[in-house]
């Protein structure tokens, strides 16, 4: 699953929600490899968007893997909803969990794969014991959030470089792939020094979705992304 090099998931953030079927097609005919959804809960982050009942019905209508990013607290209780929505990727944060062991056994042993995302005033260091530890497996991947997550369209915080190029050596030893993720402010400026540090899931939101050609923008994304990489 989005094997071979980077790949651009366009957030449907900032799409046109009265159109939504239309969206998706219009994304995977422009050659989205996947896409990505965030879920607010309007207590994580201020925003609220939606929940199980939305993403059930972008799945449906998706022929790429959809990940899902769930920005909302105590994402335990209600991960199970978001698995049997469909999702192919479920991306939680650090921050909202008492213990991400828990909903990454869950996820597991469902079949989707878990990964955990850090917002921008988390250090790597407070992933260690999860990626470091004799269950590191669990974790499929991280992203590292280069916007303060709630709101699309912000501009890109260098440190997440620093922090993508720090996460490359949990991949090592390990028996499963340690996908590494970047949200937040890529442009085709913010892209390639994102790649260059590791990042192979490149979520793009308003570099897609506020370009009124989304195929020129996600091929050019990926093409800086890959000659970076
Ligand atoms: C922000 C979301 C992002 C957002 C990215 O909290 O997690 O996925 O849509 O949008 P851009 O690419 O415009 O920063
Ligand atoms: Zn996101």
């Amino acid at each position: 699953m989005l094997a071979n090099g980077p790949a651009v998931l366009p957030s449907l953030l900032l799409c046109d929600f009265g159109h939504l079927h239309a969206e998706v097609e219009r994304l995977q005919q422009a050659g989205a490899r996947g896409l990505h959804l965030d879920v607010m809960d309007g207590r994580f982050v201020p925003q609220l968007t939606y929940g199980p009942v939305v993403v059930e019905a972008i799945c449906r209508a998706a022929q790429v893997p959809v990940d899902v990013h769930l920005m909302i607290e105590e994402p335990e209780s209600t991960i199970g909803a978001y698995i049997d929505a469909g999702a192919d990727l479920v991306t939680f944060h650090i921050e909202g969990v008492s213990d991400p062991r828990r909903p990454l056994e869950q996820l597991r042993e469902a079949g989707v794969l878990g990964l955990v995302a850090i917002s921008p005033g988390t250090p790597v260091a407070a992933l260690e014991p999860l990626l470091s530890g004799g269950d590191r497996e669990l974790c499929d991947g991280v992203l590292v959030m280069s916007v303060e997550p709630g709101f699309g369209g912000q501009a890109f915080l260098p440190h997440a470089v620093e922090k993508l190029a720090a996460l490359t050596v949990f991949r090592e030893h390990r028996s499963r792939p340690l996908r590494l993720g970047v949200d937040g402010g890529i442009s085709l400026s913010t892209v390639g020094p994102a790649a260059a540090a590791g990042a192979e899931l490149i979520v793009a939101g308003s570099a897609v979705l506020r370009s009124d050609d989304y195929a020129r923008a996600i091929q050019s994304l990926e093409q800086a992304a890959r000659e970076a990489a």
